[in-house]
């Protein structure tokens, strides 16, 4: 196991579609692996493969930071099937550092995937959970919440960051929640 570096904005892998995965191999599997890893030490409540610079369409996710690992969620080729209802929460990403931005999204979704064994298995979600599964698959089409902001906005934060960069001052803390 292996903890992965995580991709940050603006780096154009995570503005890339992932691929649908077509088998399930050992390389999948110890992937997904360094990916649960990877998760629990940022620590966040989601990661998908193109955070890690896999573009394959694999996530992982565990809401329940109380009983890390009781209910893990390891999802290849995830689907919405239903959504419905409408919830605004407060996002944040651990490839977008030091931003946070309320987004509208389903309050409810039926997700449909495949798990390390290609058995097929259907998630119901609500709450946080919907909202991680919706803000983790929009990471497997390219979407960011950065992209949910003005165009000033985004120029706005791109400079900050850069700043940040070059003065090599150490980040900030991380805000709660970080999908
Ligand atoms: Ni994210």
């Amino acid at each position: 196991m292996a903890i992965l570096k995580i991709v940050r904005y603006p780096d154009p892998l995570l503005k890339k579609r992932s691929l649908e995965v077509g088998k399930i191999t050992d390389e999948t599997v110890h992937l997904i692996q360094d990916m649960v890893e990877t998760l629990y030490a940022a620590p966040g409540v989601g990661l998908a493969a193109p955070q890690v610079a896999v573009l394959q369409r694999i996530l992982v996710l565990d809401v329940d930071y109380e009983n890390p690992g009781k209910n893990l969620l390891k999802l290849v080729n995830p689907e919405i099937r239903h959504a419905e209802g409408e919830v605004v929460w407060e996002e944040g990403c651990l490839s977008v550092v030091d931003f946070t931005v309320e987004t509208k999204r389903a309050a409810r979704v039926q997700v449909v995937a495949l798990d390390e064994k290609e058995n097929e298995i259907t998630i119901a979600a609500e709450g946080l959970l919907s909202v991680a599964l919706q803000h983790e698959i929009d990471h497997l089409d390219g979407k960011l919440i950065i992209d949910r902001v003005s165009r000033l906005k985004r120029d706005l934060y791109t400079r900050r960051i850069k700043k940040a960069a070059r003065s090599g001052k150490p980040e900030p803390e991380r805000p709660g929640l970080m999908i």
